[in-house]
């Protein structure tokens, strides 16, 4: 079942006691266990920045100690996952001025930036942001747009954000259903239309929209027979990571 590719997983809640993630170093380590397991070996580490949670997590110097102290921790227990540098960036209040300073922490400190939005956010807001990262030199990976509702109503302003070269990041969790009915649906038409769709856990615990990637390598090989999971999995993310062109 597992394939024979490395797999990225491109946004992942594992570094501790930064957000609404893994609390302790000890979680952190049990969720990069449960995703090398399944066959994950490189992690983004990508903890939630610019909400209005007091954690800001912009560009510092205890940030980038972070990454490396779980690298560490890994290292140290002998668990082959590899942490990229990263964060899950939201798009509200001073987005822009935080841009123009590089406050933002790209994934792997590449020209992709994970971009998320509220889920209720209104497409006219969210087309300036993603403006405001292009005129940055910045490529937009907008996180779960399959959880929005207006990409729930009107799938096809997605579509047309990835026919723009925006990457479409896919809720493993929305695929297999247990992030509601609207995401389910709109992540399998997403999945099945867009350009270059890549698909993540968004993992926050051991247990909630866990890293283990097996069911969605099962969903995929029962329900997706026209999709290539290595696609999806490995050689879009791999090209993030190394700042290629997707
Ligand atoms: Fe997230």
């Amino acid at each position: 079942m597992l394939g024979v590719y490395a797999v990225l997983d491109l946004h992942c809640h594992i570094l501790p006691n930064l957000d609404d993630g893994a609390q302790t170093m000890d979680e952190s380590l049990e969720m990069a266990a449960l995703a090398a397991s399944s066959g994950v070996h490189y992690i983004f580490a990508t903890p939630h920045c610019n909400t209005r949670d007091p954690r800001k997590n912009y560009r510092s110097a205890p940030l980038i100690a972070a990454y490396e102290t779980l690298q560490q921790a890994l290292d140290d227990r002998q668990i082959p996952i590899t942490i990229l540098s990263g964060a899950e960036v939201l798009a509200r209040g001073d987005f822009e001025a935080h841009l123009e300073a590089e406050d933002f922490m790209t994934l792997n400190g590449s020209r992709y930036l994970l971009t998320e939005f509220y889920f209720d956010e209104a497409p006219a807001y969210m087309e300036h942001c993603l403006q405001a990262v292009e005129a940055a030199r910045l490529v937009p990976v907008i996180a779960h747009p399959e959880r929005y509702f207006c990409i729930q109503r009107n799938p096809g302003l997605a579509t047309d954000w990835a026919e723009r070269g925006r990457i479409l990041q896919i809720n493993k969790g929305s695929l297999l259903g247990t992030l509601g009915q609207s995401a389910c649906l709109t992540a399998a038409l997403l999945l099945r239309r867009a350009v270059n769709p890549v698909i993540a856990s968004d993992a926050h615990r051991v247990n909630l929209r866990s890293p283990h990637m097996g069911p969605l390598l099962e969903l995929l090989d029962r329900s997706f027979p026209e999709i290539d999971p290595r696609l999806v999995l490995h050689t879009l993310p791999l090209k993030i990571a190394k700042d290629e062109t997707v």
